[in-house]
């Protein structure tokens, strides 16, 4: 590996994608196109290279420093992008050169090709796949003994070479001096005005170079993929979603429903934890054991501790501890930390606020910006008000203390340890501990009013 380099060309605009973002920004699993590729050469090569133009401060900002950029400011065709990275290249050893729109190309597909590449000892090898359908590609054309002649692309193809199924994947491994001797000298493809890196084939050849060929076939050709529409997107978006779930099922992990269960690249769940359709796990989503989740729901950014329950809720942003019990129909926005064994119950929505050990909130409330201790009850109905128009406003809710249905806590507020508020109550004022406090107009009875009031209605 130490003298395997690798180059992945990304600089292309990616017209067909119809959008402002780079192409091999856009995301896949909940990550960039590019970083899939990145991920299955890091181990394989010694340095990566990638040749950025369109959106390139974009893409670098996005991948960090970490990587080596070339700046291929005008894109002139996958050839050139590549010999604006020769300088770049020791002069010895050997490169993979990938494309940034190839991300289901994994690191054990790859290993494989280097291994036939070094086996047989030619200057280059192209990464091929025999599709059923393999328009839109390059084709391979092979002369009669089936040895690798040159690759043609397809508005360039005479009506017999579209015929052919084995399809050039956009992958390349190369002996590194034969490379720096003749890329330099690639022809500009006069119709397209562009340098074509598959044009090195029949250069190579020329020189006296083996050149071979690696082909995908079965189930592994539909991973060569290249992403250049949003159909395609979504076609490997697909492949991608049914490979880390099968990773999870296999590391102990139950998902009823693979096909509509929707898990980002990098999320994390342990064993023993049961999801349910409808679920959607994203960004930097870490899951503990033994939990249940869902049906239908859709977690971002957030820390689940073990044994959590949690259906039929969004949760963003937030920590869920072990033993708490979300839902159904709850709302949790960013910045909550739901601590362990307390219960956030039906049409809840909590913002920005701590839950502490034990409590509940269990039936159509609003906590914003609060922080509540352990074993506190909000009754049915409750509603922090945080907000007066301008400002946000704090709530601290003692331990052990109980709230009554269909109060409003009206922020700032500090609700003393074992203190008790009175259902229906407006709170203003701060609740020392171990009070009971309410606040509401004297209930008035009318003897015998009813009945005027009904005989009314019915006239
Ligand atoms: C390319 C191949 C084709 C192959 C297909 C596989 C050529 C001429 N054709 O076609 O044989 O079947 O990939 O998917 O190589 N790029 C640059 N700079 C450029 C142009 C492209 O960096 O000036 C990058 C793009 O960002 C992209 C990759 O190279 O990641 C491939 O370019 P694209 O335009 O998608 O090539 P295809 O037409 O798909
Ligand atoms: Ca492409």
């Amino acid at each position: 590996m130490n003298n395997t380099w690798s180059v992945i060309l990304a600089a292309g605009k990616g017209t067909r994608m119809k959008s402002s973002l780079p192409k091999v920004l856009h995301p896949l699993c909940g990550r960039p196109m590019l970083w899939f590729v990145l991920e299955a050469v890091q181990n394989l090569t010694c340095r990566q290279v990638v040749v950025v133009g369109h959106g390139s401060e974009e893409v670098r900002t996005t991948f960090g420093e970490d990587l080596l950029y070339v700046e291929q400011e005008e894109q002139l065709g996958t050839g050139h992008a590549l010999m604006k990275s020769l300088p770049q290249l020791p002069e010895k050893g050997e490169v993979l050169v990938l494309c940034g729109d190839t991300p289901l190309l994994s690191e054990d597909l790859l290993q494989r090709f280097l291994n036939h590449h070094r086996q047989q000892g030619g200057a280059a090898t192209v990464l091929t796949a025999l599709l059923e359908n393999p328009s839109g590609y390059g084709r391979l054309i092979r002369d009669e003994h089936g040895r690798v002649q040159e690759i043609v692309e397809e508005m360039h193809a005479s009506s017999a070479q579209k015929q052919v199924r084995e399809i050039n994947t956009g992958s390349y491994c190369f002996d590194l001096a034969a490379l720096k001797q003749h890329l330099p000298g690639l022809p500009k493809n006069e119709v397209k005005g562009e340098y074509y890196l598959t044009d090195l084939v029949p250069l190579l050849l020329k020189a006296g170079h083996g050149v071979d060929a690696f082909m995908l076939e079965g189930k592994e050709s539909g991973y060569a993929l290249g992403i250049n529409d949003r159909l395609q997107l979504a076609e490997a978006a697909s492949v991608l979603r049914q490979r880390i779930n099968a990773d999870l099922m296999i590391g102990g992990v139950t998902i009823i429903d693979p096909a509509s269960t929707y898990i980002d690249a990098g999320v994390e769940v342990g064993v023993d934890t049961v999801i349910y359709p409808q679920t959607i796990l994203e960004g930097e989503t870490r899951v503990g054991e033994g939990c249940t989740l869902g049906p239908s729901s859709h977690l971002v950014h957030t820390l689940v501790g073990n044994g959590v329950h949690c259906r039929h809720s969004a949760v963003y942003e937030s920590r869920l501890g072990d033993g708490s019990v979300i839902g159904p129909y709850a709302h949790i926005r960013p910045g909550s930390n739901i601590d362990r064994g307390a219960k956030i119950g039906d049409f809840v929505e909590v913002k920005n606020s701590y839950i502490g050990p034990s409590s509940k909130v269990p039936h159509l409330s609003y906590v914003g910006d609060a922080h509540i201790g352990a074993g506190v009850n909000v009754g049915a109905g409750c509603i922090v008000v945080n907000y007066d128009g301008v400002k946000k406003h704090q709530t601290t809710i003692e331990e052990e203390a109980f709230i009554g249905c269909n109060s409003n806590l009206v922020a700032p507020l500090t609700i003393g340890k074992g203190s008790f508020i009175a259902a229906g109550s407006t709170i203003t004022r701060d609740v020392p501990a171990e009070a009971l406090s309410l606040s509401r107009s004297k209930q008035e009875i009318k003897e015998g009013l009813a009945r005027r009031f009904l005989k009314k209605k019915g006239e």
